[in-house]
């Protein structure tokens, strides 16, 4: 199996791509903003299967010039499992009420969370198409459901999240023409120890707060389990279906 792990530098991504090496990937494709800077890189780099590139989501060249790389070295993948996204950076804070929205900061989490599985898409369409058997997911989460939104708050990201999974839907549906056996998923790990959630984990209740592994691994099953059929869903860490 060709696998790559966008955002796989470290966090929930770090996990998935010690899961993919387990799962007997041939060829992993690993990237970060900054490789040899990612918790990862010192431990998985020296797998001769391992490949790090570099790649920043809001950067369209740099999505362009790492899609190149893999392009050049394998013909086809048959999983992509993009990770990145941001809920707070410096200044930046999920909004509470509507008077903390700055336009900026909207446009910065869109650009982050929702721009860049497609963007890849587009760049590794060659790699994509064909009968192989093939999952394109991104880790999306539950808040970017509308219909589950109750509780209000965090517009930014909430909105990105959702136009998210608008974008990998609509994948979903050019992807089946091209490769029958695609399966395009968008997946939320539940609520996991990693730097993004560190400042929210006060009201987590116990036992709900996964570590990466355990999230990586309950995210790889699901995905094992899915195929063309499921196309285009919004998937729990369960396997459960989260409408959108
Ligand atoms: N943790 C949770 O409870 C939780 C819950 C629901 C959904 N999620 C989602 O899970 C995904 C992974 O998050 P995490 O919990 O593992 O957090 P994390 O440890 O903070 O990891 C964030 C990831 O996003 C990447 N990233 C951020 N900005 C980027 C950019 N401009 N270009 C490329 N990559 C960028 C980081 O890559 P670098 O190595 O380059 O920094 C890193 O791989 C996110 O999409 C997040 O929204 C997490």
């Amino acid at each position: 199996m060709n696998i790559l792990i966008q955002g796989g530098g470290r966090g929930i991504g770090m996990a998935l791509a010690q899961r993919a090496l387990a799962a007997g990937a041939t060829r992993l494709f690993i990237t970060a903003r900054d490789p040899l800077a990612a918790p990862a890189y010192d431990m998985l780099a020296p797998d001769d299967r391992v490949t790090f590139l570099p790649l920043d989501v809001t950067d369209e060249a740099s999505i362009m010039a790492t899609g190149a790389r893999i392009a050049g070295a394998v013909p086809q993948l048959d999983r992509v499992i993009c990770t990145a996204g941001m809920l707070q950076q410096g200044d930046i804070r999920p909004e509470k009420r509507v008077a903390d929205l700055k336009q900026d900061n909207l446009l910065h989490l869109y650009r982050v969370n929702a721009l860049g599985p497609v963007l890849l898409a587009r760049e590794l369409w060659p790699l994509l198409k064909g009968d192989h058997r093939l999952h394109f997911a991104a880790i999306s989460a539950r808040v970017g459901s509308i219909s589950d939104n109750r509780l209000g708050g965090w517009y930014a990201y909430r909105a990105s999240k959702a136009a998210l999974n608008q974008l990998m839907r609509t994948l979903s549906v050019e992807l089946a023409r091209a490769n029958p056996n695609g399966c395009v998923a968008t997946l939320h790990p539940g609520t996991v120890d990693t730097n993004l959630s560190k400042p929210f984990q006060g009201g987590v209740p116990a036992g709900k707060l996964f570590t990466a592994n355990h999230a990586a691994g309950c995210l790889w099953q699901v995905l094992d389990r899915l195929g063309p059929g499921d196309t285009g869903q919004l998937h729990a860490w369960d396997g459960s279906v989260i409408p959108y």
